[in-house]
């Protein structure tokens, strides 16, 4: 019998369950974290965008939305489960054509690209290796496309956030700007020519 590798577990212990994903999809939620305003200046119409760690997908569909017919929105997740919930919910919005639902494994990416911009909202921390993880998010973005990390107050360190920021400088991003976002801390970065 193959044994089985306890150390590589395919969904971490440490990854959000669909159940308390869910949780974070409610109205008061969307009153804090507005997709349309926090993303809509960022996004334009024909892209290839990037959701990691989508959950239900909040932010997949309006990103859906924003890239328009010609555009693209990948939904990148380590768990299925939540998968098809982006697709259910993509399905519902009629955006389906123009979402790709990616179902990657916790130490590899698997997004070739060229990406546009990449949404990493609250999942970050739940990343074991986050500097090969934000290295293979740079490997997928085109030279001048964007990555917004945010992270959540409640349960990162700003010391912590700051170390994601300077792995992603060590991968080929800088700060771009430094957007307020509700209970997280937050940076644009912006991949190097
Ligand atoms: C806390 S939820 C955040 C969901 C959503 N972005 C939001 O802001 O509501 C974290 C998500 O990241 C996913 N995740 C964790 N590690 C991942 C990895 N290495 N690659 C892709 N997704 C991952 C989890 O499965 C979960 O869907």
């Amino acid at each position: 019998m193959e044994e089985q590798d306890i150390s590589a577990p395919e969904t971490p212990l440490e990854a959000c369950p669909r159940w308390l994903c869910f949780s974070f999809e409610n109205p008061l939620r969307l009153l804090i974290h507005n997709p349309v305003k926090m993303l809509g200046p960022y996004v334009k119409k024909g892209w290839t965008v990037m959701d990691v760690g989508p959950g239900m997908g909040i932010f997949t569909i309006p990103l859906a939305r924003m890239v328009g017919k010609n555009g693209r929105a990948i939904a990148v997740d380590i768990q299925q489960s939540m998968l098809d919930g982006v697709q259910n919910y993509a399905r519902r919005a009629k955006v389906e054509d123009r979402v790709e639902f990616h179902l990657s494994k916790p130490g590899e990416l698997g997004v070739s690209g060229p990406v546009d911009f990449t949404l990493a909202f609250w999942m970050v921390h739940e990343v074991r290796d986050r500097a090969r993880f934000l290295a293979q998010i740079a490997a997928a973005t085109r030279p001048g496309g964007m990555l917004y990390l945010i992270e959540p107050k409640l349960h990162v360190k700003k010391g912590n956030f700051d170390d994601s920021i300077a792995m992603a400088g060590a991968a080929g991003f800088e700060v771009s700007k430094r957007p307020k976002v509700a209970i997280s801390y937050a940076a644009l970065l912006q991949k190097k020519a």
